[in-house]
This record gives structure tokens, C-alpha cells and sequence, in this order.
């Protein structure tokens, strides 16, 4: 099934999200639903935030062959940084440049209850900082610097005021 993504304005997505408790067959079919979405609008990534569910999992799709169902994440970053264009599902038509760790270790559960440690850099090391990022209720906006964030807020203001109307 393919769900709406939230956007920006939307509660949702500004919610810490809470711990995966239990991977019972609610969980697998919201991540099998969440990969659904996630390549009808051919994302590289989608969190449960974005389609308004407060719990820590995302899917990831960087083009490598796996796709990735993450429960739980724990993230280390590297000191050295990179910026890199991005962009979100919920914010569409904004696209700038975020700096983020270059690589980092990522811990979590997968779909099986698997435990798995990656190390990751280029496009799987910030797909994994963008997704980990929405379960805290930060998204990429907030990270760019404050030239960008001027010249986006009217947009952001503009998304915001379409949401909640
Ligand atoms: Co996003």
C-alpha cells in the first residue's frame, strides 16, 4: 500500500520518536508499506515520521541492491565532515547543501531481528544521517547554513501555512 507522505508543518514530522519495542507483523507491514511508498516516488529514503508514525525505523534505498529495513538506530559520526546536496519527501521543490559526518557506524535491528553494524560513507553515510535525524524530529532545513535558511523560509512558511491551513 502506498501512504501519504506528511509535509513539512505537519506534527509529525517534529516528534522524537520512540524505541521499537517489539518486531510484531504491525511493524513488518508498516516497513513493507514504507518501501512500497518509498519507491512509487522513487525515494532514497523514507522515515516512519513522514507517513505519521512516531517510531524509530526508516527503510533506505541508495541504488546498492539491498534495501534496507532499519529498527532502532544508534549512529557514530566521524569528526571529518562533507557538504552534499540534499533534499526530503516532506519538503518538496528545496534542495541545498548540508554538512554532515563523512562516515559513520550505524547499529540497528533489522525486519528479521537481526542485529546489524555498517560502516558507511558517500550516499549511505548522509541517507543514514538525514533518516536517523527525522526520528528526532530534525529535518535537513535546519542544518543548512544561514544564507540558505533565509532564502528558503518563505517557502518553508508557505508549506507550513498550506498544512495547517
Ligand atoms: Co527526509
Amino acid at each position: 500500500m502506498v501512504l501519504e507522505i506528511k509535509i513539512y508543518g505537519e506534527e509529525s514530522l517534529r516528534i522524537k520518536s520512540e524505541e521499537v519495542k517489539e518486531i510484531d507483523s504491525e511493524i513488518i507491514e508498516i516497513l513493507n508499506n514504507m518501501v512500497e511508498t518509498m519507491e512509487e516516488i522513487k525515494g532514497v529514503g523514507l522515515a516512519a515520521p513522514q507517513i505519521g508514525i512516531n517510531k524509530r525505523m526508516f527503510v533506505l534505498n541508495i541504488g546498492d541492491g539491498i534495501i534496507r529495513k532499519v529498527i532502532n538506530p544508534k549512529i557514530e559520526y566521524s569528526k571529518e565532515t562533507v557538504e552534499c546536496e540534499e533534499g526530503c519527501l516532506s519538503i518538496p521543490g528545496i534542495y541545498r547543501n548540508v554538512k554532515r559526518a563523512e562516515t559513520v557506524k550505524v547499529e540497528y535491528t533489522n525486519e528479521k531481528n537481526e542485529k546489524i553494524v555498517e560502516e558507511a560513507t558517500e550516499l549511505l553515510a548522509r541517507a543514514f544521517q538525514h533518516e536517523n535525524d527525522h526520528l528526532d524530529g530534525v529535518l535537513f532545513t535546519d542544518k543548512v547554513s544561514p544564507v540558505a535558511k533565509r532564502l528558503i523560509r518563505k517557502k518553508l512558511q508557505a508549506m507550513t501555512k498550506k498544512v495547517k491551513g
